[in-house]
């Protein structure tokens, strides 16, 4: 069921039919007005209420108390305060608190517009039908978001070499997602009941990489004041992740390819052979053939981690896994209860025509930072950091070429995109300008399925199959049912 209405608490009746006027302005669905003291019979039926705007009650003491029954018979239901300008400073501690935002009296179209956004966000990502985070968390770390072609050869490449003893080196540039492909592969793998033990070799000085890796004897060197295991032990059984390994001493590569070689070590400062039933997979932004050139990678090291290369391509060059990884990053978010934000399509638009030379984790540093930057908010082009703001209305997905007026507009193919000169990704394109309306039809819809596919013509199921394409299936789940 739909959170859709408003409750209006307000002791001044004047007051309570203003603010009831502009509701009525901006289409609510439906408006419920109350006094100080009258109000409770609404919230029986909280789960319909999708926020409270609370104004002024006699006295402070009063307005209090309301807002304390509120949070204890409905405590997912947002309230949003009406007070006069400069006023916030004046309320209770609690109140504050508890609040999703405050607006200024006399009260502003758009900042009710969108501080009712915000509410409808936060009902939905609070609502009684949320998923429990701990079921999901596991699922996070290894989820490989993505619906270009480059990732779909990936997952096909994890499926194919996660069931052998294979070594595997993945390959690119930092942020891609190396360690998340390494993760799956060892999840798909028959060691997934046994430890992922990663290892940044190159955040690790290396006089201490050695004690690290192999573990050392008590006394072994200076410091060394009890045994301790290292990362081949932790990891027996298991898989051992080497991060970074281009950044690894010709020292330590020698030690590494002897382990790699008879699959035995000894703990430093021990004669004691250990043997190692571990999977390793390696992973270095580098390039390694460069290295072997330059004499700072052994070339006999890089056959035996080489065994299985898998390639990760840079974010710039899959714009259109974006909107996915988009949801999949505000969804974690809101699973580790940070807060969530919701990105308009422009936006998201705009986010595909960067270049991202940090990757998924610059986009995942973006989605951060405007979830604390516009908590439950909308966020458009416009509120973009200045370097991604590109102007939407230049991309080639929806630029209109100027031409004659057409009386004709739906089949009239004069107004449809201009090939730009340097050609397009044709595929690409479409699926953007397919994201683009579907999310049109269901903003429109107010995230009601079976009417967006109405409005684009499409049967609900094959709607729903689309959605679930472009990762936006949640909206399907949290409206209908
Ligand atoms: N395809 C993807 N789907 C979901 N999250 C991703 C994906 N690729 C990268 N990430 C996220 O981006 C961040 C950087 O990924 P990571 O694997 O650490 O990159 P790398 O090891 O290549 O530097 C992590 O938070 C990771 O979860
Ligand atoms: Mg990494």
């Amino acid at each position: 069921m739909l959170a859709s209405d408003v409750v209006v608490i307000d002791a001044d009746e004047r007051r309570r039919e203003q603010i009831k006027a502009v509701l009525e302005f901006i289409d609510s669905d439906a408006i419920h007005l109350y006094g100080c003291a009258d109000w409770h019979a609404i919230l029986e039926k909280h789960e319909r209420v999708q926020a409270v705007l609370l104004g002024h009650c006699d006295n402070m003491d009063a307005l209090l108390s309301v807002f304390k029954e509120i949070k204890s018979t409905a405590p997912r239901v947002p309230i949003i305060l009406l007070g006069d300008s400069g006023e916030h400073d004046g309320y209770p501690d609690e109140v504050k608190r508890g609040i999703l935002s405050h607006l200024d009296w006399p009260i502003k179209y758009r900042q009710l517009t969108s501080a009712l956004q915000q509410a409808q966000i936060y009902r939905d990502s609070h609502g009684e039908r949320v998923v429990e985070p701990q079921k999901r968390s596991p699922e996070l770390f290894r989820n490989l978001v993505g619906n270009s072609r480059s990732i779909g050869k990936v997952r096909t490449l994890i499926q194919q070499v996660a069931s052998t003893d294979a070594n595997v080196l993945i390959l690119g540039e930092s942020g891609t997602g190396k360690e998340v492909v390494a993760r799956n592969v060892h999840y798909y793998s028959t060691r997934r009941d046994k430890a992922f033990v990663p290892i940044n070799c190159g955040a690790i000085p290396p006089d201490l990489l050695e004690s690290e890796l192999f573990g050392h004897e008590k006394g072994a060197f200076t410091g060394a004041i009890s045994a301790r295991r290292g990362r081949f032990e932790l990891a027996e059984g298991g898989t051992l992740f080497l991060d970074e390994i281009g950044d690894m001493s010709l020292h330590m590569q020698v030690k590494l390819l002897r382990v790699l070689q008879e699959r035995t070590f000894e703990r430093v400062g021990s004669n004691t052979t250990i043997s190692a039933d571990v999977r390793i997979i390696a992973a270095t932004h580098r390039n390694l053939e460069e290295a072997i050139k330059d004499g700072r990678f052994r070339e006999d090291l890089f056959y035996r981690l080489n065994v299985f290369p898998i390639e990760m391509p840079p974010l710039r060059e899959r714009g259109e896994d974006i909107p996915l990884l988009v949801n999949e990053l505000i969804t974690r978010l809101e699973h580790e209860k940070r807060g969530s934000t919701r990105l308009t399509p422009a936006a998201v638009m705009a986010l595909t025509q960067f270049h991202w030379p940090g990757n998924v984790r610059e986009l995942a540093n973006l989605i951060e930072r405007l979830v604390i930057m516009y908590p439950f908010g909308v966020v458009d082009v416009q509120d973009l950091p200045e370097k991604f703001r590109v102007d939407a209305s230049n991309l080639p997905t929806t630029t209109i070429a100027v031409s004659e007026p057409s009386p004709t507009p739906p089949t009239d193919y004069s107004t449809a995109p201009r090939l730009p000169r340097e050609g397009i990704d044709l595929k690409e394109h479409l699926s953007k300008l397919e994201y683009n309306l579907i999310k049109q039809a269901l903003d429109d819809a107010g995230g009601v399925v079976a009417h967006a596919a109405q409005r684009l013509k499409l049967r609900r199921t094959t709607l729903v199959e689309k959605l679930r394409k472009y990762g936006l299936q949640r909206t399907d789940e949290t409206t209908e049912s």
